[in-house]
């Protein structure tokens, strides 16, 4: 019984381990042009399929991801802003970093709305992130 038992656990702890491991994790971007393309990778998933409500699960968890990356990425100021004098530097860093907020918060939305079956919710939502994305890189690009 004992055997039984502590086999249980055993096994327990092994599928616990294994899907861990097997769990994909969310890339760290290394660069702000990197960054870019993962963010990029996942709205283009997204906006494919933003319809199929029977992948709301998948959209929802590339939303997140989305938002993770994005928010990563908001810590790699673009190189133009880091050349700027001082006084105007902050202005743009944190016009930057803003912008960039807003986008992992959008973000983070558009997960909520798919995991709520909110299709019609979600749709407006990645109107807002191409909106965003188009006013950062008119910013800053
Ligand atoms: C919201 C979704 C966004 C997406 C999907 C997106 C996507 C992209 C892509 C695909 C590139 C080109 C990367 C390459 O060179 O191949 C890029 C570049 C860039 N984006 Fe975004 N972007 C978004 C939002 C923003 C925002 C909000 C800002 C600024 C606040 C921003 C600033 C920039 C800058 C500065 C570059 C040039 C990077 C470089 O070449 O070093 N982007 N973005």
């Amino acid at each position: 019984m004992k055997f039984i038992f502590s086999s249980i656990i055993a096994i327990g702890l092994m599928a616990t381990a294994m899907s861990a491991s097997t769990a994909q994790a969310v890339p760290t971007p290394r660069s702000l042009e990197a960054g870019m393309k993962l963010m990029q990778a996942r709205l283009k998933t997204i906006s494919k399929q933003a319809t199929d409500t029977a992948k709301n699960g998948e959209s929802a968890r590339l939303a997140d991801e989305f938002a993770q990356i994005t928010e990563a990425t908001k810590a790699l100021i673009p190189s133009e802003v880091d050349r700027l004098p001082s006084s105007e530097r902050e202005i743009r860093k944190d016009l930057y970093e803003s912008m960039m907020d807003d986008s992992a918060n959008l973000g983070l939305k558009l997960a909520e709305a798919f995991r709520l079956n909110d299709n019609t919710k979600a749709a407006d939502l990645l109107k807002r992130l191409s909106k965003a994305k188009k006013d950062g890189h008119v910013e800053f690009k």
